[in-house]
Order: C-alpha cells, then sequence, then structure tokens
C-alpha cells in the first residue's frame, strides 16, 4: 500500500462559477497493482478548460460526479508494472486524476520517449501540441497569404496556433483577453495583430486586423467571438471548432451566435468539430514537424508551472479566469 493524497470534487458547480470550494483534499492509501496493470507516480498534472467541461455531462468521456478524485490528464512515471510492455521508469501519458499514485489498467497506456525538459510532453509534444496542429492543419486547411485568426490566442492551443499559421505563410491574428497578452502576442510570439475581447469591439477590431477578412479562424471559445468571427469569414473560409471556453464555467448563455446558419449557408462556410484523437494514426508525423519546429526556434512554447498538489483547484480556476500564458501544469513530483 502507498500513502496517496487526492483532490475530490467534492461538490458539482451547476451553473456557478468553479471555486476552490468545490474540492476537497484526501488522504488515501493506494493498493499495488494486480495483473495487468501498473502503478503510477504523477509528476505533471495538465490543467485544461475542458475539465470544467467534464462536470456539465457527459462528452466525449464520462461526466466528473460529486465524489471522484477530480479526472484529469498527468504525465506520470511508471514505479511497478504488472504488465509486459510497461517497466519501472518509463513515462505514460494517462487519465491518472488529481493525484500522487494511480493505479490503471496497463492495456490503453503507451510508453512515450523521455524529451527533455519534460513539461513539453504536456505542452507541444502533448494534447496541446497536437491539437493545434491538427485543428490548424487538417481542419483549417490554411494556404500560405491567407488570414489565420485564432481565439483563446495566448492560451496553450491558441499560441501554438498561431505560430504554425505563421510558419505556413499565412497572416496571423490573435484574439485574447488584456493588453498584456496581446502585446506578447505579437512581440513575443510573431502574431501580426492582436484584438483585445475585453476592451474592443471585437467584430470592427477583427475587420481592421484582417482587412483581408478571415480565411481560417480556430476557435476555442464559442460564443459572442465566435459570432464575431463569423461576420468576418470570406467565402468558402473554414472554422475549426475546438472549443468552446466561453460556456464552460457559470450559467448557460442567453443566446448563441447570430449568423447561424445565414452566414454560413451565404459564405459556403466550412465548420468542422474535431478531437484531437481522431488523428492518433498522424502522429509520428506532427511530433516529427512539431520538433523540428522547435529546434529551429520557429516555434516557441509559452509554459505556465506551478507547483504541489494542493495547488490545483486554484490552477483550475485561474485558468479558467485567464490567468495563464501558455500551457498550464502543475509539477506534483
Ligand atoms: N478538440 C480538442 O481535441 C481539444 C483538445 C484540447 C483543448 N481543446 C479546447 O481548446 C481550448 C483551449 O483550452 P486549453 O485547455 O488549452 O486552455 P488555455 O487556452 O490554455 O486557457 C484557457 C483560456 O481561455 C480564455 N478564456 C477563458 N474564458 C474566456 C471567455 N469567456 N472568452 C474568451 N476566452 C476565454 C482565457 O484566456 P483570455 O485571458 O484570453 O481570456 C484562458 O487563458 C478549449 O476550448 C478546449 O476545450 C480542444
Amino acid at each position: 500500500m502507498t500513502a496517496n493524497r487526492q483532490i475530490v470534487l467534492a461538490q458539482l458547480p451547476g451553473g456557478d462559477h468553479l471555486g476552490t470550494q468545490h474540492f476537497r483534499l484526501n488522504q488515501a492509501m493506494t493498493a499495488a497493482p494486480g495483473e495487468g496493470e501498473v502503478l503510477l507516480k504523477i509528476l505533471y498534472v495538465s490543467l485544461d478548460a475542458a475539465n470544467r467541461a467534464w462536470m456539465q455531462g457527459a462528452t466525449y468521456r464520462s461526466a466528473i460526479e460529486a465524489g471522484d478524485v477530480m479526472a484529469g490528464g498527468a504525465l506520470a512515471e511508471v514505479v511497478e508494472s504488472k504488465a509486459a510492455h510497461l517497466a519501472p521508469g518509463d513515462l505514460v501519458f494517462a487519465d491518472t486524476g488529481w493525484q500522487e499514485y494511480a493505479v490503471l489498467p496497463a492495456k490503453r497506456l503507451a510508453k512515450i520517449p523521455r524529451i527533455e525538459p519534460l513539461t513539453h510532453l504536456l505542452s507541444v509534444y502533448g494534447v496541446a501540441g497536437l491539437t493545434a496542429y491538427f485543428g490548424l492543419l487538417e481542419c483549417g486547411q490554411p494556404k500560405a497569404g491567407e488570414t489565420v485568426v485564432v481565439s483563446a490566442a495566448a492560451g496553450s492551443v491558441g499560441s501554438l496556433v498561431g505560430q504554425i499559421a505563421k510558419i505556413k505563410g499565412c497572416r496571423t491574428v490573435g484574439i485574447a483577453g488584456g493588453e498584456a497578452k496581446c502585446k506578447l502576442l505579437v512581440e513575443q510570439l510573431g502574431f501580426d495583430a492582436a484584438v483585445d475581447y475585453k476592451s474592443q469591439n471585437v467584430r470592427k477590431a477583427l475587420r481592421e486586423a484582417a482587412p483581408n477578412g478571415v480565411d481560417v479562424y480556430f476557435d476555442n471559445v464559442g460564443g459572442d467571438i465566435l459570432e464575431a468571427a463569423l461576420f468576418n469569414m470570406n467565402t468558402h473560409g473554414r472554422i475549426a471548432c475546438c472549443g468552446a471556453v466561453s460556456q464552460y464555467d457559470g450559467a448557460a448563455p442567453p443566446h448563441g451566435p447570430r449568423g447561424v446558419p445565414g452566414l454560413i449557408v451565404t459564405k459556403r462556410l466550412n465548420l468542422r468539430g474535431f478531437i484531437v484523437n481522431d488523428f492518433d494514426d498522424q502522429q509520428e508525423q506532427a511530433l516529427k514537424d512539431l520538433q523540428a519546429w522547435v529546434a529551429d526556434g520557429s516555434l516557441k512554447v509559452p509554459e505556465d508551472v506551478l507547483e504541489g498538489l494542493e495547488s490545483l483547484p486554484a490552477a483550475l480556476v485561474g485558468l479558467l479566469a485567464g490567468e495563464n500564458v501558455g500551457k498550464r501544469m502543475v509539477k506534483v513530483a
């Protein structure tokens, strides 16, 4: 038995904003792994906007219920293995939940290469990087010279989307909250322009930032920002529907974006929703490209690493409030 501290979702937030009061710390004991299982030591927990969406009900995964160890993906190290394909010291990315140790069936776990810094395995070589890569290149189909707009642009997925669009020769516009984030996008990450959705009229500001119209919109947020993008799309534009973070936390919005479906019809838009795992069979090439861009300096990897298991609840609440720049994670061990 291994002593194990866990963060439990004590209460579902319902239509309220998520707060640290919805969580509690739990002391537990974790049993040794059985046949076909592994004991994992969690190194870094990934903070994802989707963690909040999972509290709203079942989606591409089952809903989180009150009393559950909070769900979440993590980079973890195998401590003890009763499975032939994994050995102590191997690294895996797994849905371990927010705890120090987890015992999981090894069947669906794959060893991942130990690339330094390890944090990159959660950011650019993890879900965020692959989501940016496939969402933009497969769903958005950008061509050199076109204009690409991305929302939540200073976040983990968005910051990579904008830079990959730039690598592909596109004009790149980011939408983010606040002057500091907008400045960072342009001055440090090479975006051509940025729109501050907290202080500007997004529809009008986008028209100025994308004078030739928008060919590809990578949507991380939904709601009013999707509406503003719809009005600025060019005929035959593509929208990669990645997420809807504006609608994960708090009460449901009073109405959906205007222009649906009218603008989709008249502009012949192609909206495509995706989940990163849809492209698992193309991961090898994606990781090769991402590694090459990081190595030659064309892709910067903003990361936001916090410390300690007990900081997880505040880290997620803060992510939803826009505290983070780049990939937020918590170092647990
Ligand atoms: N389809 C997939 O397979 C897949 C995989 C991974 C992630 N995703 C999606 O990707 C998006 C980004 O998620 P992430 O986990 O990487 O988080 P993130 O972008 O690192 O952080 C979330 C950001 O969202 C912004 N935000 C919060 N509330 C907002 C609002 N009301 N309106 C506009 N922006 C708001 C905040 O930045 P500001 O300061 O700019 O507000 C915050 O920093 C999410 O929609 C997520 O569901 C999808």
